[in-house]
């Protein structure tokens, strides 16, 4: 009889490596679209109903700081209910009477201030927890202050929260973003709803496109041109319809699943409803790559965003190499595909990653000092990571640093060492991935059935 593959005390968990991976998995919702049928939701007519919304502590940072500015919203925690936001139109949010409390989510900020800056007449602080204060919000606020007139006013000129944003009439303009990254972008459209004239966008490198996608759905005149889409322009004057939003399971929740699978002897995982929209799906492309025996099977759409089920088995694997171009198309992936380059034999390369830096924590830094303490040999650049795999991990003493998605990837590395390992900060995984550990738990014990 083998130990119990997993063992919480606290806010810890202890893993037990030897089990493969089998089953079936549905992945929690998207992430990004979940936020965003929230908030185009409350600023639409009408009601939007969500069915498959991510109950996680993300959005439920962004559907507390709606409902404070009086958009009723059914509890996110209901798995048989759909969620329910009834929409107060575009001028409808209300001043709230406190700070707004974003929580540990980036997407909520940079959000709230573009859709925000243009509430004339009202006025909004917003902060968040002790990693969001330290995240760079001047790649927001500078655009919408020079380029459409907003009035954002913060520690560091406005780059770090607390951020106080007085609400009013914006302009339009034409926008180059200083990195290519879709929570700016989605700021300035939101700002774009209401302002005098369109506002173009030009992104270095296309970011993730649910904005558009989304937007275009409830009604907005959203134009997306330009090599890979990276010109987007929307024309104010059209109010949004609320509407019925199935949100696809959160590819970079899969990608855990993914990645456990091909590295784990004797694995095979099936995963369900998985959003596969082009601009997400990085992490399939460098798991071919890698030789990994992925399929997708399935296909279909809903809601405007491509789905498929992807079936995944442990096998031999060969090095990756990612550059600043595909870096937008898989960057929260890329903790997790640290840990597949451990266990591939070759060299593996990520480049012109540094927005990693600015995540929820450094992950690079992060990632390197905690595999480095597994017995791993990780060369930590300016803007990646240099790893030579395969390599043998060893059973260890592991911290999140608070963030979900390094708690998640080391993990499938405590499952691959040798020797139990300790996870501290385990509970940070509820950010994005409610219910992962003891889906974990389940798909370890299947071993046993
Ligand atoms: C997100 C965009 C990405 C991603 C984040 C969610 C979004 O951030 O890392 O987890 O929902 O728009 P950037 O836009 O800063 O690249």
């Amino acid at each position: 009889m083998m130990s119990a593959p997993l063992q919480t005390e606290g806010n810890s968990i202890t893993i037990e490596p030897g089990r493969s991976l089998q089953g079936e998995v549905r992945v929690p919702g998207d992430k990004s679209i979940s936020h965003r049928a929230l908030l185009f939701g409350a600023v639409a007519e009408g009601a939007t109903t969500i069915h498959g919304m991510l109950a996680a502590e993300d959005p439920c940072s962004t559907a507390e700081c709606l409902r404070a500015m009086g958009v009723a919203i059914s509890p996110l925690g209901d798995k048989d209910q759909p969620v329910v936001v009834e929409g107060v139109g575009l001028d409808g949010l209300q001043e709230p009477e406190d700070v707004l409390d974003c929580g540990n989510s980036g997407t909520t900020m940079r959000l709230l201030l573009g859709l925000l800056a243009g509430r004339q007449g009202r006025h909004f602080v917003l902060t968040g927890d002790a990693s969001l204060r330290q995240r760079p919000m001047g790649r927001v606020s500078r655009p919408l202050c020079q380029s459409m007139g907003a009035r954002i006013d913060g520690r560091a000129s406005g780059a770090l929260a607390p951020l106080s944003v007085s609400g009013c009439q914006l302009q339009g303009g034409l926008i180059g973003t200083s990195v290519a990254s879709a929570q700016v972008k989605s700021a300035l459209l939101l700002a774009g709803l209401t302002a005098g004239s369109d506002v173009s966008i030009i992104e270095p490198n296309c970011s993730r496109d649910h904005s558009e996608r989304m937007l275009k759905a409830f009604g907005a005149d959203v134009q997306v041109s330009g090599d890979y889409g990276r010109h987007v322009r929307i024309t104010p004057g059209q109010p949004l319809r609320g509407q019925e939003v199935h949100v696809p399971g959160d590819v970079s929740s899969a990608a855990f699943w993914l990645v456990g699978s091909a590295v784990t002897p004797g694995s095979r995982l099936c995963l369900r409803h998985v959003g596969l929209n082009p601009t997400r799906t990085g992490v399939l492309e460098v798991l071919r790559t890698m030789g990994a025996q992925l399929r997708v099977e399935n296909r279909t759409q809903i809601t405007g965003e491509p789905v498929g089920d992807l079936i995944i088995e442990q096998g031999p694997l060969g090095p990756f190499s990612i550059d600043a171009d595909l870096v937008p198309r898989l960057v929260d992936e890329i903790p997790v595909l640290a840990v597949a380059a451990l266990f591939a034999e070759g060299t593996s390369r990520i480049q012109g990653a540094k927005e990693l830096r600015v995540k929820e924590t450094d992950r690079l830094a992060v990632m390197t000092r905690q595999l480095r303490a597994m017995g791993a040999v990780v060369e930590e650049t300016a803007d990646g990571l240099v790893i030579d795999g395969p390599q043998t991990l060893w059973g260890a003493q592991l911290d999140s640093e608070t963030d979900h998605r390094v708690a998640m990837s080391l993990a499938l590395a405590a499952l691959n060492a040798q020797g139990s390992s300790r996870i501290e900060g385990a509970d940070a995984a509820g950010v994005s991935y409610p219910g992962f550990w003891h889906q974990l738990g389940r798909l370890q014990a299947s071993d046993d059935q």
